[in-house]
C-alpha cells in the first residue's frame, strides 16, 4: 500500500493538524508508559523542521462522547513537552487547549508561535468523533490547512479525526504511519520463510479473522494464552475451569478443519501450567493439555511447550507475535511469555514484529526491545492489518 507522504512544500508555513495516538496508560493521573508519545516525536520534529505550525489531536480511553476529567489530555501535554525538550529540536512548549473544536482552538492557533505545539483536548469528548459525524469533522478541520495522520494505533477506526477530516484538508501520512505500514507489509507480503506466528491473549474471538487469514500464509501458528482452551474444547478436550468462549467453539472447529487441509500448522501447547486460583494459588502444576482436571484452570503454556516454541522460533526467518502466553501480570504465570519474548529476541537473523499491549510490555520490561526488528504501536490496528482487513484510516491516505 502506497501512502501519501508530505514534502516541505506541502506544510511550510501552514497550520497543520496532526492526528497522533496518545492513548497511553495512566497511573495516579500521570503517564505510566510513554512509548506511544515517544513514537510520535519524529513526525512532529520533521514537521517543525519543515516550518509547519503544529496542533496535535488524539483520543484517550473511551469517554463515550462526554467530557471526563480523568481523561483530559493534560498529562500527555506534560509528557510530550518533556520528551520534545530532551530532543533539543527547537520546540520548547506544549500548550494544552481545553477543547478540540470551536473558539478555544481558533484563539490558540491564532496566537501560536512556531516553537510551541498545541495539544487539543480528547477528541472522544464529542459524540461526533466515533460517529464520524460530518459536521464535527468540518469543525475539527476548520482552523487548519493540512492534516497529517500519524496515529497508526487508531487506523482501524473510521472516526471524524481519522477519516471525516480528510474531506476538508489536504491529507498525508505521518512518519510513524509510514514506518508501521512498511514493517507490517513485510509480514503480509512475501514474508521470508519459515514464517512463524505466535498468538496469545484471553479471547480467541479477537483473533478469529487473523487465524483465518494466516491459514495458508504462515508456516506455523503457535497458540498460547487462554485462547488455547476454546480451541481445545473444539477438539473435544476438557478445559477444566479455564476461560472458554462457548459461543466460539464452532468457529474454532471450522478453523481447525481449515488448517488441517492447508500447509499451515496450527500448534497448540503440548502442556500447560494449571492452578486452582490465580490470586491465591494453593496448587500449581504442569499438565498435558489433554489431562486438565476439573477444578483446574490453565494459566500459562507448560514447560515442554516453552522449549518447543523456542525451538520453532529459533528456526524462523519471519516472526509476528501478538498476545501473552499466560496470565503475565501474575508471577509465576509469566514464564511462558518471558520464554517466547526471549526466543524471539535471541533469533537476531529473523525479521520480527511484536504488536499488542502486553507482548510489547513484556519485551520492554525484559529489556529485549532492541533485539526486535519492529515494535508496533498498534494493538487492534496491527492485528487487523496482518489479518488483511481494510483499515479506514489508511484507505483515505492511499495514493
Ligand atoms: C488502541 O489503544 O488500540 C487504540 O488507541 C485504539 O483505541 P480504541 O480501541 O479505544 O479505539
Amino acid at each position: 500500500m502506497q501512502l501519501r507522504e508530505y514534502t516541505q512544500d506541502d506544510v511550510r508555513g501552514k497550520r497543520v493538524l496532526v492526528r497522533a495516538d496518545l492513548n497511553v496508560p495512566l497511573k495516579d493521573g500521570e503517564v505510566a508508559d510513554d512509548t506511544r508519545i515517544a513514537a510520535s516525536l519524529p513526525n512532529i520534529i520533521k514537521l517543525h523542521e519543515f516550518g509547519a505550525l503544529i496542533s496535535v489531536i488524539s483520543h484517550l480511553g473511551r469517554p463515550k462522547g462526554e467530557p471526563k476529567p480523568e481523561l483530559r489530555m493534560e498529562p500527555m501535554a506534560k509528557a510530550l513537552e518533556r520528551l520534545l525538550k530532551a530532543q533539543n529540536c527547537g520546540l520548547s512548549a506544549v500548550r494544552h487547549v481545553p477543547d478540540c473544536i470551536g473558539a478555544a482552538v481558533q484563539q490558540a492557533v491564532a496566537a501560536q508561535s512556531p516553537d510551541t505545539v498545541l495539544l487539543l483536548e480528547n477528541s472522544r469528548f464529542h459524540p461526533g468523533e466515533t460517529k464520524n459525524d460530518p459536521e464535527f469533522a468540518r469543525q475539527l478541520a476548520q482552523p487548519f490547512e493540512v492534516f497529517v495522520n500519524d496515529a497508526f494505533g487508531t487506523a482501524h477506526r473510521a472516526h471524524a479525526s481519522t477519516v471525516g477530516v480528510v474531506e476538508h484538508l489536504s491529507a498525508f501520512a505521518g512518519t510513524l504511519m509510514m514506518r508501521e505500514v512498511e514493517a507490517l507489509s513485510r509480514i503480509t507480503e512475501n514474508p521470508a520463510r519459515p514464517f512463524v506466528v505466535v498468538l496469545g491473549g484471553k479471547k480467541v474471538s479477537d483473533k478469529l479473522p487473523l487465524l483465518q487469514n494466516l491459514c495458508g500464509r504462515a508456516d506455523r501458528v503457535l497458540i498460547g494464552g487462554a485462547m488455547v482452551f476454546t480451541l481445545a474444547r473444539a477438539l473435544g478436550l476438557s478445559a477444566g475451569k479455564s476461560l472458554v468462549e462457548e459461543r466460539h467453539i464452532d468457529a474454532c472447529r471450522d478453523i481447525i478443519a481449515d488448517y488441517n487441509e492447508s500447509a499451515t500448522k496450527l500448534v497448540l501447547p503440548e502442556d500447560v501450567t494449571v492452578t486452582d486460583d490465580i490470586e491465591s494459588p494453593e496448587k500449581i502444576a504442569n499438565r498435558r493439555l489433554a489431562e486438565i482436571e476439573d477444578g483446574e484452570m490453565g494459566v500459562d503454556i507448560g514447560e515442554m511447550t516453552r522449549d518447543a516454541f523456542a525451538l520453532q522460533l529459533s528456526e524462523a526467518a519471519t516472526i509476528f507475535w501478538n498476545g501473552p502466553m499466560g496470565v503475565f501480570e501474575h508471577k509465576p504465570f509469566d514464564a511462558g511469555t518471558i520464554a517466547v519474548a526471549k526466543a524471539i529476541a535471541d533469533n537476531t537473523e529473523a525479521y520480527s514484529v511484536v504488536g499488542g499491549g502486553e507482548s510489547v510490555e513484556a519485551v520492554n520490561k525484559l529489556g529485549f526491545a532492541d533485539s526486535i526488528s519492529h515494535i508496533s504501536t498498534g494493538g487492534g490496528a496491527s492485528l487487523e492489518f496482518v489479518a488483511g482487513m481494510e483499515l479506514p484510516g489508511l484507505k483515505v491516505l492511499a495514493e
